[in-house]
């Protein structure tokens, strides 16, 4: 498959956020968890492995969605999860109940809509660092985890 280059490169989310992040969406083992933009696969993997639920992952790198796949089955949780060669922008995410985001500021906005239009009330959506322009969060926090600090942003949909 042959895809554009991606819109941001790989900049991975160190674990403890990671798991800031889950906590933020109070992911429960019957949410489908979708990071668009997965990189390693390390949100859904954690999300798998610590919830019990169900995930995906999309990213637009095959070799990043190489390493998902392969980490994924090396921690037995790969029936729970698929993961997906595509552009986020093309991708189908109406099954999510929880987005995760770690991407730029115009990446969110231009996603917005597709968020709006997909998302089933009671989806939570969470940002890594960037909000949504005037769509203002419902909780956001400081959080900090291996010298690196960052907003995590909190949305529902109505
Ligand atoms: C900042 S990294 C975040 C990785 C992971 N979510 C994390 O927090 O550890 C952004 C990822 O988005 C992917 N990406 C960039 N543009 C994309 C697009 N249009 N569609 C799908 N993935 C994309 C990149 O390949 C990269 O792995």
């Amino acid at each position: 498959m042959s895809l554009r280059k991606p819109d941001i490169g790989f900049i991975p989310t160190p674990p403890a956020m990671v798991k800031a992040m889950l906590d933020l969406a109070e992911v429960q083992a019957s949410d489908v968890v979708y990071d668009l933009g997965c990189g390693d696969g390390r949100i859904v993997i954690a999300a798998a492995t610590q919830f019990g639920c169900r995930g995906v992952g999309i990213d637009i790198d095959p070799v990043r969605i190489e390493t998902a796949r392969t980490t994924a089955a090396t921690k037995h949780v790969a029936d729970q999860l698929q993961f997906y060669v595509a552009d986020l922008y093309e991708t189908d995410f109406r099954a999510a109940t929880v987005v995760i985001l770690y991407l730029l500021p115009h990446l969110n906005l231009r996603l917005l809509p597709q968020l709006r239009q997909q998302l089933q009330p009671g989806a939570r959506i969470i940002s890594r660092d960037f909000d949504m322009g005037d769509w203002q969060p419902e909780r956001s926090l400081i959080c900090t985890a291996d010298d690196e600090e960052a907003t995590l942003y909190r949305w529902t949909i109505a």
